[in-house]
This record gives C-alpha cells, structure tokens and sequence, in this order.
C-alpha cells in the first residue's frame, strides 16, 4: 500500500494495537498532508477550543493519542503557560511531534512517550490537572475502558477532555461505562458536547464527534 492511499478506511479497519503501530509507522510523514490538510479536518483545534473554554487555570497537561502533535500545537496557542506531555503508541507519530513549536519557537511538548495506552500506563510524570485527546478515541483505537486506565494519572479534580468519534461512542456504549465511572465515584457526571471533525468544504464536512468533559475524584 503506498502512502497516498492511506486515509479513513485504512483508520477506521485497524483493530489491535500492532494494527495500530503499522498503519502509524507507514502514515506519520504524511498523515499532515494527505489527511489533516487535504481533507481539512479540524479535530484537534476544535478539542483545544472546548479545552480553553471550559477548563480552568492549570500547568500541566497530557495528550492521549498525541499523533503528530497538532492537539498541543493548538492548545499552546491558547494556553501559551501549559507544560504538555504527550503519549502515544506510534514512534514515528511522536518524532512528527517533537518538532512542533510554539509561537515563541521552544517545542511544544516537554516529554513524549510510547505507550499503549490500551493498558495500564506508567506514570513518570504524574499527576496531570488535565488529559486532552482528538481522534484517538475511534474505531479500533482506544475503546471506553481505556478511560479507566488513564484515571491513574489525574490529579484530584483533575479535568478530562476527551473526543471520541460518533459511531464509536454509540457502538462501545461509552455513556455505560461513564455512568459506571459516576457511580464508581471515580469521575464527575461529565458533560457531552459535540464538535465539528472537518471544516466546511470537506468531503467529510458533517461528520461530529462526541467530547467528554469531566473531572476526576481520585
Ligand atoms: C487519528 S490519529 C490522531 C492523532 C492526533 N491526536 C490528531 O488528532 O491529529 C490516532 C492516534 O492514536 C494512536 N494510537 C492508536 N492506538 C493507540 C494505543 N493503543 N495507544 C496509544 N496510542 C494509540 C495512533 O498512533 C495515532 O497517533
């Protein structure tokens, strides 16, 4: 498969966390142009938008998924104080992102690291006051048992502020497991807002994904 075909169908038939590592592999030097630019797709700025809106005051921020960096490239030219670190499964996604700058020139993230975030995750710099993520929360990606193993890394009233595709939010049920979240006293009842993924000209223009804004109680 060349890169030029790499797109949504390739993204949404992934389903292990290997899949994942070699769709990320082949498609890190050109997920910007051949997908973010041409298909204009406003994800990761439209999660750093609700982010700044609703989250107060805080220092240190994690992005789930970070891909190649445009969710802290956003949220560092609304917050320019954050310090934000970053996970993701994919090496090659993490190196497009280490060479993200701010409007200053410094890099955006502090520390980038690999991990599967399908399973308990370590947490060197742990406590976060905030998780940001845009686009990983998909189809064979992250499901909603995922959110249980990031808990771990909030600080208490620590802010989630999570996106999670449409028709991955109905299919994995991710309102029980929120609910289950709630009842477990392990999150706020969180709030549910949607956002468009593409801008208007996109083929895609129309498609929605869901964003979870929550807090912890840990
Ligand atoms: C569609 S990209 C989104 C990247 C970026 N947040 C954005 O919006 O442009 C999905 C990202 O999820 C990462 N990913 C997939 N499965 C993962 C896993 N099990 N653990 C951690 N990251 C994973 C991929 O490597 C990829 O960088």
């Amino acid at each position: 498969m060349s890169d030029e075909v790499l797109g949504l169908d390739e993204a949404y038939s992934v389903k292990t966390p290997d899949d994942n590592r070699r769709l990320y592999a082949k498609w890190a030097a050109t997920y910007e142009s051949s997908f973010v630019d041409a298909k204009q797709y406003r994800y990761p700025k439209a999660i750093a938008e609700v982010f700044n809106d609703v989250v107060g005051p805080v220092r240190r921020v994690l992005d789930i998924g970070t891909g190649t960096g445009l969710t802290g490239m956003y949220v560092t030219r609304l917050r320019p104080a954050v310090l934000i670190d970053g996970m993701d499964i994919s090496p090659e996604m993490l190196a497009q992102a280490k060479l993200k700058t701010r409007e200053d020139g410094s890099v955006v993230y502090r520390e980038l690291y690999v991990r599967d975030l399908t399973r308990a995750v370590p947490n060197e710099n742990a406590p976060y006051e905030a998780l940001i993520s845009s686009g990983t929360f998909t189809h064979g990606h992250l499901g909603p048992e995922c959110l249980r193993n990031l808990l771990p890394l909030l600080a208490h009233d620590g802010w989630l502020v999570v996106g999670v595709n449409n028709e991955h939010f109905e299919a994995k049920a991710f309102a029980g497991e929120l609910d289950s979240l709630v009842a477990l006293g392990a999150i706020e009842s969180p709030e549910i807002l949607r956002v468009d993924v593409y801008e208007p000209g996109s083929v895609h223009y129309g498609d929605q994904a869901r964003v979870i804004i929550t807090r912890a109680i840990n």
